[in-house]
């Protein structure tokens, strides 16, 4: 077992994600008694000591509330705050200073990417890097070749068992279910494949805008900022092999192979939205292109999967949140019962929830009572939520603390992900407009109309 990081070097301690997400996993894992070390957090404002602990006590309220008094004060009472700029070797004196006696530091990254070669730069040049972990926030890179540039940065510093690269998708429970649950069981395996499965369509709305990121959000779009990762990472999850063993590098190697396996993306197999009065966010570009929704239609060249369609979309200002997996068998190959049939509306399937609640539901036509042999699609829950879960970012940084990579992702599955998607990243369709409240773009049905139509994830069932 690798040793446990001894302090916690928070890039980026004055920002949104902080704030929102950090803060409140750092608040639980001291509660738990995993994180009695020195947090050092560094940003380029000239805040004071106080108002950095002002901003964490109100994230952690906003987050649920203080319910722990004594935690929240030992959390304030180690974390120390060093400002300065990224590029400059002072800040990381200073750094080095707030680490004396420390061993074996872990830097979280939480800062724009643009930012990242440079902070490990730095951390390599002031000798921070030694039996140190680096953590890295998404997305880890741009496009192909950045993603390799970044990758050989942080190898000249870091050795890739010391590279946590964040997906937080992969911290959260109903995604290990994914895992857990084809693995665990023997019933999928013999229907998981080609002669079984129809089509798997992935769904992840959400009903708001870009908000405050606009900014932000000009550099990625949805299909940099969600569809390359987190899609991605839970259909590396349903596509790949069983591993071979229990160690998780297993768990890595299959998953990887299924990046590999992907047939690049083309433009004619994509969708690009952008919903109305996109334009008019703040520092959004007047005639902006950028996709807040997309939907692709997606290859995997495996034995397993030649042939199947795998159906991706996303966007904001959809009509609900969720997200959402089906995976659409195969009608019975006799025709015994008519409404069997794909025209008369969905075969069977099984549908993984992922957000905002965790289920698991397997559909299966049952008749309805009378002469007629005629019957409808019902769900069997095979899993519900369960309460006490930790946060993906809670989960994430204590496995990142104590050098667990079992959750994050590796360099070749990384740069395979890219390369997927590198040949429309710049050459695809115009963005179309939606309407907020709208499920995006009509030329989306389109797209996946010769395999069927789009789970409504807001329905209770998808008959
Ligand atoms: C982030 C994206 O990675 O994931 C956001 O940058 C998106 O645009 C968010 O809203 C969704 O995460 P979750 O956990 O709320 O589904």
């Amino acid at each position: 077992m690798a040793a446990k990081s001894d302090a916690l070097v928070l890039f980026g301690v004055t920002g949104d994600l902080a704030h929102k997400m950090i803060f409140p996993a750092l608040y639980a894992l001291t509660k738990k008694g995993a994180l009695d070390m020195p947090v050092i957090g560094v940003a380029f404002p000239k805040w004071s000591p106080e108002r950095l602990h002002r901003r964490v006590t109100d994230s952690i309220e906003k987050a649920g509330g203080v319910d722990d008094r004594r935690a929240l004060k030992q959390f304030l009472s180690r974390l120390q705050y060093v400002s300065g700029d990224y590029k400059d070797p002072a800040t990381f004196a200073a750094i080095k200073a707030a680490l004396r006696g420390v061993k074996r530091p872990a830097h979280y990254l939480a800062i724009p990417p643009s930012l990242f070669e440079t902070t490990i730069e730095g951390l390599g040049a002031a000798g921070l890097a030694t039996h140190a972990r680096v953590i890295v926030e998404k997305p880890f890179g741009r496009d192909l070749a950045s993603a390799r540039e970044l990758n050989r940065a942080a190898h000249k510093v870091f050795p890739e068992d010391s590279i946590f690269r964040i997906d937080h998708y992969l911290g959260k429970e109903a995604i290990m279910n994914i895992l857990y649950f084809r693995f665990a069981n023997s019933f999928p395996e013999p229907i998981w494949n080609r002669d079984h499965v129809a089509s798997v369509q992935v769904t992840m709305a959400e009903d708001f805008g870009v908000g405050k990121r606009g900014a932000f959000y000009e550099t990625a779009g949805c299909l940099r900022d969600v569809i390359e990762n987190h899609l991605f990472q839970v259909v590396a999850l349903l596509a790949m092999e069983p591993p071979t063993g229990q160690h998780f590098h297993a768990v890595h190697e299959e998953k990887a192979r299924i990046f590999k396996a992907m047939r690049p993306l083309k433009p004619a197999e994509m969708v690009r939205g952008q919903y109305d009065g996109y334009r008019k966010e703040p520092d959004v570009a007047r005639n902006s292109d950028v996709e807040t929704y997309c939907a692709v239609r997606l290859l995997i060249d495996s034995w397993r999967w030649e042939g199947v369609p795998w159906y991706l979309r996303s966007g904001k200002y959809l009509a609900t949140t969720a997200t959402e997996v089906l995976v659409e068998l195969k009608a019975p190959p006799q025709k015994l019962f008519d409404d069997s049939q794909p025209r008369h509306g969905r075969t069977n399937y099984l549908r993984f929830r992922i957000s905002p609640s965790s289920a698991l539901a397997l559909a299966a036509r049952v008749k309805v009572p009378g002469e007629e042999y005629t019957g409808e699609q019902k769900e069997l829950f095979l899993c519900e939520e369960l309460a006490g879960a930790e946060t993906p970012y809670e989960r994430l940084l204590g496995d990142a603390m104590v050098g667990n990579t079992a959750l994050f992702s590796r360099e070749d599955a990384v740069e395979a992900a890219w390369a997927v998607v590198d040949p429309v990243l710049e050459k695809h369709p115009r963005v179309r407009p939606y309407k907020r409240g709208s499920w995006g773009p009509k030329a989306a049905d389109a797209l996946i109309a010769p395999d069927g139509f789009w789970h409504d994830p807001a329905a209770e069932a998808g008959k």
